[in-house]
């Protein structure tokens, strides 16, 4: 083996699967397809594609991008049972490249607390589910869950085991986000060294981020011989979430010095892949994200603005353009036309079908009337708003509202459902719930609470686009919607409506939750 090999870290993402467990998460098999197309742009090597015992629409996510990737590793999700391992080859059978990835926890309080299982019979359950994944499929993963706080004498025991089974990759993740760099690292060493046929494997790392420490924590794990790595872009998931991806990638990219190991990702398409995420989910950015936040490339004070002037490095430890992050720039105007509209959209990395391409034009003719200037931020918002929203079963087609200091404040709303276009009129305290309330008349959903309505906008100046968020949970699921418009409570409007065509997908799903 070459030290190039032996220093490549392979690159798990798992956005589709453990990031679409964020809570108010969930993505239409339409979006999780566009995602899995950029993660293949991006580079990564490996895409756990969802659990396809979990749900129908699981099964056909996993299935579809089985069928559309054709370079990356497809894997999906299975615990330890016949059913769950035939669910997911089923589902993956049609790859270029199948992985089945199994899992069973193997800490004290897991087995006892969840699978109410003895050591003994978690080892058995081991032999027997990786083994049955191994004559489906030559590419097997598997899982201690809740490594970090499993006995190490035990850990080393179930890996062993899982080797002899058939295992080729060995994920010891630290599930609920409890180990520190130091101990983390420790882990892999340990077991790398005691586990007697511990180099027929590659040890993976799946970090959560509960204290913070999710990066720090895989790229500890690298140093002690992990090689590969699991991830999620803008590291949502579970809880805090995983590691991210693309923190991952830049501090292998630009602490090269300290830490001499090689991806395959292409960084210029981290940002791309960020604001596609974050357009999908509804899970925002914070601004001082490393890597992908508005902020990460922005320079406040004078001081740090006379050093960039004279050279980027003095504050930069990378280019913005390293990672896709172009300069926020002035893009077109009310006179642009289609093949204005189209090689912007290219340039931004969109590739759009006709019909999609069609709709996202009409929506940025009528933004470019509403407002002077369009910037890049304003056409993600549209393209994501507009083009990802294209199959929702609910659409909204008209609002009306009436507001003012004398109420009573009123909203007339058109939607169409499933293409039969209803209306409705309904008052409410104040123009949102007036818009909320006629929504609720027109699909109910008694059991769904609103948890959050959030207004930002997209870009600066009082005709900037309104982007709304609004989170709705039921029975324990959460979703979260986005709507983006001028007017901010057609905004409104849009985001309601988007998370109820969430919620509907999400219904759809059983109430398996075992994995983190
Ligand atoms: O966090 C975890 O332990 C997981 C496993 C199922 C890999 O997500
Ligand atoms: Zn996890």
């Amino acid at each position: 083996m070459t030290s190039i090999d032996k220093n490549r870290i392979r690159i798990f993402d798992t956005t589709l699967r453990d990031g679409e467990q964020s809570p108010g998460c969930s993505m239409n098999l339409e979006e999780k397809l566009k995602v899995a197309a950029q993660l293949e742009a991006l580079g990564v090597d490996i895409i756990e594609a969802g659990f396809a015992i979990a749900s129908e629409g699981d099964f056909e996510a996993v299935q579809a991008v089985a069928n559309i990737c054709d370079k990356a590793i497809v894997a999906s999700l299975a615990r330890a049972g016949a059913a769950d391992i035939e669910r997911a080859w089923a589902a993956l059978k049609g790859a270029r490249n199948p992985r089945i990835h199994t899992f069973i926890a193997t800490s004290p309080l897991h087995m006892k607390v969840k699978l109410n299982k003895s050591p003994e019979e978690v080892l058995e359950a081991i032999r027997f589910s990786v083994g049955l994944a191994r004559n489906l499929c030559p590419d097997v993963e598997w899982s201690a869950e809740d490594a970090t706080r499993s006995d190490p004498d035990f850990l080393c025991r179930a890996v062993e085991v899982a080797i002899r089974s058939g295992a080729t990759t060995i994920n010891l993740p630290d599930t609920v986000g409890y180990a520190t760099p130091e101990t983390y690292g420790a882990m892999f060493r340990d077991v790398i060294t005691r586990v007697p046929n511990a180099d027929q494997a590659i040890f993976s790392t799946h970090c959560h981020n509960d204290l913070g420490l999710a990066v720090a924590n895989t790229l500890s794990a690298i140093m002690a011989g992990a090689r590969q790595v699991e991830a999620t872009v803008n590291g949502i998931g579970e809880r805090a979430g995983n590691a991210a991806v693309e923190e991952i990638a830049m501090a292998l990219k630009v602490r090269h010095d300290v830490m001499p190991y090689q991806t395959g990702i292409v960084s210029t398409e981290i940002t791309r892949a960020s604001r596609l995420v974050s357009g999908v989910t509804g899970m925002q950015v914070q601004a001082n994200k490393a890597i992908v936040g508005a902020n990460a490339f922005a320079h406040e004070s004078g001081i740090h603005q006379d050093g960039m002037l004279k050279d980027s490095s003095t504050y930069e430890i990378m280019t913005p353009d390293s990672v896709g992050q172009g300069a926020t720039n002035l893009v077109l105007g009310k006179h642009s036309g289609r093949a204005a509209f189209r090689s912007k959209l290219a340039e931004m990395g969109y590739d759009l079908s006709d019909n999609e391409f069609g709709d996202a034009f009409k929506r940025f003719k009528d933004l470019a009337d509403a407002k002077k200037q369009v910037f890049d931020e304003d056409i993600v918002a549209l393209v994501d708003d507009e083009v990802l929203r294209g199959h929702d079963r609910i659409q909204v087609v008209e609002v009306e509202v009436y507001c003012g200091s004398n109420g009573p404040q009123r909203a007339i709303l058109t939607l169409s459902i499933d293409g039969e276009e209803v209306t409705a009129a309904t008052r409410g305290n104040g123009p949102v719930d007036a818009l909320f309330n006629a929504i609720r008349k027109l699909v109910p959903h008694d059991d769904a609470v609103l948890n959050l309505y959030q207004v930002h906008a997209v870009t600066a100046g009082t005709d900037a686009q309104a982007e709304v968020s609004v989170v709705l949970a039921e029975n324990g699921r959460s979703v979260r919607g986005t709507g983006a418009h001028t007017d901010t409570l057609v905004a409104s409007a849009r985001a309601y409506v988007n998370a109820l065509n969430k919620l509907m997908v999400k219904r759809g799903k059983s109430a398996l939750s075992a994995a983190g």
